[in-house]
């Protein structure tokens, strides 16, 4: 299996003075792969050079990817303080007491003594099962309410005092969300993962961030070509398939996967692009290490903005709410 260099990976640096990877490997199947095949693609995506994976409870493949960081620990692949391991507590664990709970399992079935970092998944309690359709809706579902995020905020930061939890962060949020959160914090966000891509570009929620000192980490880099039925509507549009993208992968003779991954490295957020197939999530890693774009090449593809949000979220919509937009005010 090739490999690459994990030393010649970017690496971003936290505003506690600790560095992470500029690439990740994305751990969320979009319910289409088994979580065993996942698992291996983690094992692979180490031995072929990843150092940062992006896994999550609800992701339901902890316990299977737990076994597989600690393989490559105990081979010697890579010692844990080389890894950048994220996770993120779920939406039905942000009451009282579920925080430590949540992270308690994590760790347990990530075989870990520590997360590097941990996320809040979405700044709402408002859950669905697993594979739920685009219809479904929590019966109990509530708008964004500051002060329960920041009871929630409370646990994580309690997380870092108490050493289980290197770094804690947000997901999901807008801008208005994350200047509360700025403003109200004891221990501040180190990064805040979002959807970005260059057909959702977040301009303003990315500025923040920066200015901040908070890691903007890009999901859904390459557009989630194969995200579930739910997340799909006939207004969504590919960057994949767009002729600025498409003419510069051409250009270059690679798969316009490629130049998404070299895009937002050069922007400055850290991808987290998913693949269990090696060639792919290797030539991802690679990408980063060799052939940047140009100045020109980055301006044209600064320019293809669409606005066009992918994960809209609408299973968390509570009742009374009028679109999915509600979710993102
Ligand atoms: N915080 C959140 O709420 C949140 C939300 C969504 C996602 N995420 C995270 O972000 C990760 C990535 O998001 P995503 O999986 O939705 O979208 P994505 O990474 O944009 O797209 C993944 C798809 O792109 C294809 N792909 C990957 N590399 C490729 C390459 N080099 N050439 C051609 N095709 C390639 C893969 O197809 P193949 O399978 O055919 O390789 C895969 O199905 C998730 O796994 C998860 O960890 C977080």
């Amino acid at each position: 299996m090739e490999r690459v260099n994990p030393e010649l990976v970017p690496q971003k640096t936290l505003y506690t003075g600790a560095k992470m990877p500029a690439i990740g490997l994305g751990t969320f199947g979009s319910d289409n792969y088994p979580g065993e095949v996942i698992a291996e693609a983690v094992a692979g995506a180490i031995r072929a050079g990843y150092r940062l994976i992006d896994c999550a409870a609800v992701y339901g493949n902890e316990h299977l990817i737990g076994p597989k960081i600690e393989e490559a620990i105990k081979e010697g692949i890579v010692k844990r303080e080389e890894l950048f391991v994220i996770s993120k507590v779920w939406n039905d664990m942000h009451g009282d007491g579920d925080v430590l709970i949540a992270v308690a399992k994590t760790l347990k079935d990530l075989r870990l003594d520590y997360l590097d970092l941990y996320l809040i998944h979405w700044p709402f309690p408002n859950s669905h099962p697993p594979g739920a359709s685009g219809d479904s809706r929590d019966p109990n579902a509530v708008p964004y309410i500051h002060e329960n995020y920041m009871r929630t905020w409370r646990q994580m930061e309690r997380l870092v005092d108490m050493g289980l939890v290197r770094h804690i962060g947000t997901s999901n949020m807008t801008v208005s969300k994350l200047e509360q959160v700025l403003r109200d914090a004891r221990i501040k966000p180190a990064a805040n993962e979002m959807e970005l891509h260059p057909h959702f570009q977040q301009p303003e929620l990315f500025k923040l961030c920066i200015d901040n000192d908070i890691v903007p980490i890009g999901f859904c880099p390459i557009g989630s070509p194969n995200r579930p039925e739910r997340d799909r509507t006939p207004e969504d549009t590919s960057p994949i398939e767009d002729p600025v993208i498409v003419e510069i992968a051409e250009r270059r003779g690679v798969h316009p996967a490629i130049i998404c991954i070299k895009w937002a490295v050069q922007r400055g957020q850290v991808p987290i692009p998913f693949s269990v197939k090696p060639k792919n999530y290797i030539s991802n890693l690679k990408a980063v290490t060799e052939d940047p774009l140009t100045d020109e090449e980055m301006a044209a593809i600064n320019s293809i903005d669409r606005n066009c949000r992918l994960i809209k979220g609408q299973v968390f919509l509570w009742e009374g709410a009028e679109s999915w937009e509600d979710l993102w005010k």
